[in-house]
C-alpha cells in the first residue's frame, strides 16, 4: 500500500495457462461469519475470503462481542454468542464498501435488545437502503435512514418483531436475507416472495445451522429459531472466477483450470451466458460442501459472438456483467443486455462505468436505462476509470489482456474488497499487469 490511488497497467498477453485458485466466495463468507456469530457453539470456517468486505463483517461481529480466532489467513473459528448473546458495539459499525454487510446486518440487528448504527464509505453511503428499511419497519423494527434513503442506518433495540409476508419488488438476495435474519427473532412466520430467484446461500446455510427453512417456488419462510454451530467450507467465488473465464475465452491459445468453484444454480448463469457466446467451458462437478455445489472449471480460448442476453438469466449473473461486457467487447457482432437496471445501483453505476471504459478502448456502446448494447470488435489500448468499483477494475484488466495496445485502469484499490491477489493471479497465468500507487 502507499499514498494515492492504485492503478493497473496491462499489456497485451500471450496465452493464459495453468491452474488458478481464486479466493473464497464473498457472499458465503459474509453469511458464515454472521450465522456463526449468532449460533451457540463453535463453527469452523475454511476457505474464508479475507477481503475487505468480509473483514468488515468480521470486525462488526467482533465489535459486538463475538470471539473469532483466525488460525490461518482463510480459516476462522467463531465462538458464537448464541441467540441473545450479542452486545452493543462501542460505536457505529463501519462496513466500508460492503452492501452485503450493511443490508444483512440491518436485518440481523433489527431484533436485538441494543441500539446500533451502520455507516460505510462514500460509495456505500450513496446506495439505496430503503429496500431493507421499509420491510423491516413492517416487521416492527425501529430503523431509520436519511431522507434520501441512504446510510447511516439507526436501529433502536428492544423492538418486538413480528413475521410478515413480503413480496419483494426487486430480486435481491440482500433484502431477502435481511428479512430472513430478522425473522429468526420475530413472532410468527416471516415469508419473502421474490419476483425472480436470487442467490439462495442464506437459505442453504440456515439449514446447516439447524433452521427449518420452508421453500415453495419463489416463496421462502422461517420462524423464530436459535442457531446451532456448524462448520462451513467456502467454495471459490464464481464471481471472481468469471474474470478468468473471460480472460481465457478472449486470449488466443489460453487454457485455464479453476478448481473448486461454487456453481450454485442461482450464481452460475455466467457459464451459460458465455457458452451461448461460444465460450469453451467444461464443468467437472466435485463434491459439494456445506450444501453448496462445486466444480472444477476448465476454460479454453474460443472465438466469441455477440448475443441477446436472456433476461431470465440476469439475476443469476448480476455481479458478472462487467466481465461479460468485456467479453462482448471482443466478440463478433452485437451483445444486447436488458432488464439489468440493478447494475446502476451497485458499487458504481456499472452500466455507465462500462460504457465509458469501453468507449475509451474504441468499442461502440449504447446505454439504455436498464442495460446496454456493445458492438464487439477489437479493443484498442487506452485509459479507463474503474469508478472505484472492484469489478469494473478487474473487467478492464481482463480486456487489456486482449486489447491491441496497453490499457491503464485507474482507481483499482477496491479490488481488495472481493479479490485480494487478483493481479498476482493474472500474472501467474501469463498476464502482463503491473500495479502502481500514484
Ligand atoms: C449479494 C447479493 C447481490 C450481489 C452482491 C452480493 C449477496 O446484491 O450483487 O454482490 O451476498 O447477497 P442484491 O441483493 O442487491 O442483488
Amino acid at each position: 500500500m502507499g499514498a494515492g490511488k492504485l492503478r493497473f497497467s496491462v499489456a497485451p498477453a500471450g496465452p493464459l495457462r495453468g491452474e488458478i485458485h481464486v479466493p473464497g466466495d464473498k457472499s458465503i463468507s459474509h453469511r458464515a461469519v454472521m450465522l456463526g456469530s449468532l449460533a451457540s457453539g463453535s463453527s469452523r470456517i475454511s476457505g474464508f475470503l479475507a477481503g475487505e468486505d468480509t473483514m468488515a463483517t468480521l470486525r462488526a461481529m467482533q465489535q459486538m462481542g463475538v470471539r473469532i480466532d483466525r488460525p490461518a489467513e482463510t480459516e476462522l473459528v467463531i465462538h458464537g454468542a448464541g441467540h441473545d448473546g450479542l452486545h452493543a458495539a462501542p460505536g457505529p459499525l463501519d462496513v466500508g464498501n460492503s452492501g452485503t454487510s450493511a443490508r444483512l446486518m440491518a436485518g440481523l440487528l433489527a431484533g436485538q435488545r441494543f441500539d446500533s448504527s451502520i455507516v460505510g464509505d462514500a460509495s456505500l453511503m450513496q446506495r439505496p437502503m430503503l429496500r431493507v428499511v421499509e420491510p423491516l419497519r413492517r416487521m416492527g423494527a425501529d430503523i431509520s435512514c436519511t431522507a434520501a434513503g441512504t446510510l447511516p442506518l439507526q436501529i433502536r433495540g428492544g423492538a418486538q418483531l413480528r413475521g410478515v409476508e413480503y413480496a419483494m419488488p426487486v430480486a435481491s438476495a440482500q433484502v431477502k436475507s435481511a428479512l430472513l435474519l430478522a425473522g429468526l427473532c420475530a413472532d410468527g412466520m416471516t415469508c419473502v416472495i421474490e419476483p425472480a430467484a436470487s442467490r439462495d446461500h442464506t437459505e442453504r446455510m440456515l439449514q446447516s445451522f439447524g433452521v427449518d427453512v420452508k421453500r415453495d417456488g419463489l416463496r421462502v419462510c422461517v420462524t423464530r429459531k436459535s442457531l446451532r454451530a456448524a462448520d462451513v467450507r467456502v467454495p471459490a467465488d464464481i464471481s471472481s472466477a468469471a474474470f478468468f473465464l473471460v480472460a481465457a475465452s478472449i486470449v488466443p491459445g489460453s487454457d485455464l483450470l479453476l478448481p473448486r468453484v461454487g456453481i450454485n444454480p442461482t450464481r452460475a448463469a455466467v457459464i451459460e451466458i458465455l457458452r451461448a457466446m461460444g465460450a469453451r467451458i467444461d464443468v467437472r462437478a466435485s463434491a459439494s460442501a456445506s450444501g453448496e455445489p462445486m466444480a472444477d472449471l476448465r476454460v479454453r480460448y474460443s472465438p466469441l459472438r455477440g448475443i441477446r442476453i436472456p433476461p431470465h438469466l440476469v439475476p443469476d449473473a448480476i455481479d458478472e456483467f462487467p466481465a461479460i461486457l468485456a467479453a462482448a467487447a471482443c466478440a463478433e457482432g452485437t451483445t444486447i443486455l436488458t432488464d439489468a437496471a440493478e447494475l446502476r445501483v451497485k458499487e458504481s453505476d456499472r452500466i455507465a462505468a462500462m460504457a465509458a471504459g469501453l468507449a475509451a478502448l474504441g468499442i461502440g456502446t449504447r446505454e439504455t436505462p436498464d442495460g446496454m448494447s456493445v458492438a464487439g470488435g477489437n479493443p484498442r489500448g487506452g485509459a479507463v476509470d474503474s469508478a472505484g468499483d472492484h469489478r469494473i477494475a478487474m473487467a478492464f484488466a481482463v480486456a487489456g489482456c486482449r486489447a491491441a495496445g496497453d490499457v491503464t485502469v485507474h482507481d483499482c484499490a477496491n479490488v481488495n474488497t472481493s479479490f485480494p491477489g487478483f493481479a498476482a493471479c493474472l500474472r501467474a497465468a501469463g498476464g502482463t499487469i503491473t500495479e502502481e500507487w500514484r
